[in-house]
């Protein structure tokens, strides 16, 4: 069965970004789907992620004055309007025919930064070319170091503001897979040498035997990725006080609190169980974003209460450009924002920086 077209109005059902789930799903095969939707093993950590949010309580306060209230902050030298920003996904291609075009075509137009996979099916200069794009770029530490490094000055060249490094998947072989379709694949990597992947099936040899074990990434390497850029450089993968510190003692600019939407290790906490600890040993010293379950503009208000700079959204805008497309992507930005507003006025912050942690209980 062909896939139904996109939506081409935004019905009124649609009130948060979890009701795109349906729209989304009747779009998509089910490969595709298992493929967004699905986490590793058993699925703990990726349900974890988003349930991790319900134990966590907010407090109202009453009659606070919020005439000057606003959501913008300061990341990296540049002003956002508000604290959401779009995870880098591979693959749009597989959800929308636009791919990355119409994801960075909504981003701009409600000022949401969006980190550009490595595995994007567009060149990252077309995806550049957006409009009012601002725009990082995710890059893994392949196997290729030389490969890698000449990924960095063409992400400047192209004009992205900051190099998001993910640590979390040393041995991308391991994660669950996607067959592409023809002519759909990660064009950025093309004339990359890499290793064959690694199933863990029998007939393998043990992964620790494997040349992707060997070639995986360590801290020496994130040392040599400092000394390739003036960019700031943001850890994504981070879940313990440990990493955090290591990480900025290896000179980078931030940290991304994440567990790969629990797609690689299962059995580990929710972000939010993480985050706490972390930033009280960063205690400021850099931006700390957090991804993993963000469902609802009250989650974004957790994350900040609990420590965060900001948040990035993951399944959240997929399902919205699988279901109706740039649209989608943007109008699931602006519900966010909106419930992120509304939870403020609630509580009585007018600002991000009045989202505190006695504002949130267990
Ligand atoms: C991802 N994620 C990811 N991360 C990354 O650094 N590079 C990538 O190419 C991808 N690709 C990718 C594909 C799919 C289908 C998913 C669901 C996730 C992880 C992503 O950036 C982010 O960490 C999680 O998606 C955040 O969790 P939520 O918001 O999806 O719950």
């Amino acid at each position: 069965m062909a896939p139904r077209a996109v939506l081409s109005r935004i019905p009124p059902e649609i009130a948060t970004p979890a009701d795109y789930a349906s729209f989304a799903r009747e779009r998509m095969d089910e490969a595709a789907w298992a493929w967004l939707t699905g986490g590793a093993g058993d699925g703990r950590t990726a349900r974890r992620n988003a349930e991790a949010f319900d134990d966590l309580l907010l407090t109202a306060r009453l009659l606070r004055d919020m005439s000057a209230a606003h959501t913008r902050l300061e990341l990296f030298g540049r002003t956002l309007d508000h604290p959401i920003l779009l995870a880098p996904i591979a693959n749009h291609m597989l959800f929308h025919p636009d791919g990355e075009l119409a994801t960075a075509a909504a981003a701009a137009a409600l000022g949401a930064p969006m980190v550009v996979s490595s595995q994007a099916n567009h060149r990252i200069e077309d995806i550049a070319a957006q409009p009012g794009a601002h725009l990082w770029f995710q890059l893994y530490i392949q196997p290729d170091r030389e490969f890698t490094a000449a990924l960095v000055p063409r992400a400047e060249a192209a004009g992205y503001q900051a190099l998001v490094l993910t640590a979390d998947a040393p041995v991308g072989a391991l994660r669950a897979g996607i067959a592409l379709p023809a002519g759909l694949g990660p064009v950025n990597l093309a004339g990359m040498r890499s290793l064959p992947p690694h199933h863990g099936t029998p007939g393998q040899p043990p992964l620790f035997d494997s040349d992707l074990v060997a070639a995986a990434p360590t801290w020496a390497d994130i040392v040599w990725l400092r000394g390739l850029t003036r960019l700031p450089i943001l850890l994504k993968g981070v879940m313990t006080p440990d990493d955090a510190a290591r990480a900025i003692d290896a000179g980078l600019d931030g940290l991304i609190v994440s567990n790969h939407g629990g797609r690689i290790l299962d059995g580990q906490p929710a972000t939010i169980e993480a985050l706490p600890t972390i930033a009280e040993i960063v205690a400021k010293r850099v931006p700390i974003l957090l991804d993993g379950g963000v469902r609802r503009g009250g989650d974004i208000f957790r994350a900040l209460a609990l420590g965060a700079d900001a948040v990035l959204i993951g399944r959240a805008y997929m399902l919205a450009l699988a279901a109706a497309g740039a649209p989608g992507v943007a109008h699931v930005i602006h519900l966010l924002r909106a419930e992120l507003e509304a939870t403020m006025i609630a509580t009585g912050c007018a600002t991000l920086s009045e989202i505190e942690s006695f504002l949130v209980q267990r």
